[in-house]
């Protein structure tokens, strides 16, 4: 991965997946291009539910694999275990749920570790807002992430996929690597917000069109896969296009 000179960082579900005609074009754009692309997909999905999208989608394997909102990294040989400890500081997820009770609105998702607690809150979003208070007001260390006015993710500090994308650039990727990193909805804002180039998708999330601008971000016009490939001509194919 540290030769690979570019990389696409990417969330899966309404990003890389979701048009199935954008996907197949970006995928052969990049087969075609004279560089090779290192790609990282960073997801909300905990790890089995990844893997399964990959393998029912037919994605490329990722050189790396972010999953459950940055709370894990996977490279080829398992769990990045630095950034495991890391997520253990200060995460009380006991507390978290024990407090979640007193909000009936919020329903658990099922999930296989306690990486990170979430809920969905289908019938009543504003239960988002007042879970995240109590939350700030008992101290209880976290980062609060909501997306798709549906999703609740409460996760350890010093996690989320910003930091956890980061580090991954840092530890992993060539150190002048050119980079794109994608996303369609609130999970994505931290890593959208790094300041490298980055794209938000067409079909973006109303919570992402309310978003910062920064000098690299680019809003896509066109849907999923086919944004990204938008955004990456924007970025690295200039000449092309003015050839
Ligand atoms: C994905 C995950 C879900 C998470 C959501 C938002 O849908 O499956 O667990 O809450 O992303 O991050
Ligand atoms: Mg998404």
């Amino acid at each position: 991965m540290k030769q690979k000179k570019f990389m696409l960082a990417t969330d899966l579900d309404g990003t890389l997946v979701g048009n199935e005609e954008g996907l197949a074009d970006l995928l052969a754009y990049y087969d075609g291009a004279p560089y090779e692309v290192a790609l990282v997909y960073v997801t909300g999905r905990h790890l089995d539910s990844a893997k399964s999208l990959i393998k029912e989608v037919s994605l490329p394997i990722p050189d790396l694999l972010i999953t459950d909102v940055g709370t894990a990294i996977y490279h080829h040989d398992g769990e990045d275990s630095d950034w495991k400890q890391k997520m253990n500081e200060h995460w009380l997820p006991d507390r978290i749920v024990e407090i979640a009770t007193d909000f009936p609105e919020l329903k658990r998702q099922q999930l296989p570790n306690d990486y990170r607690v979430s809920y969905t809150v289908d019938s009543n979003p504003s239960a988002a807002g007042k879970f995240k208070k109590r939350l700030e007001q008992e101290g209880i260390p976290h980062t609060f992430i909501f997306s798709s006015n549906r999703d609740i993710d409460v996760l350890p500090p010093s996690s989320g996929k910003g930091r956890a994308l980061k580090y991954v650039i840092e530890r992993y990727a060539a150190p002048d690597v050119k980079l794109l990193i994608a996303g369609d909805s609130g999970n994505d804002i931290d890593m959208l917000s790094l300041g490298h180039p980055a794209v938000i998708v067409g079909n973006a999330q109303p919570e992402l069109l309310d978003m910062v601008d920064h000098p690299n971000l680019f809003r896509a016009k066109t849907h999923c896969a086919a944004g990204i490939h938008e955004a990456w001509v924007h970025f690295y194919d200039k000449k092309d296009k003015h050839a």
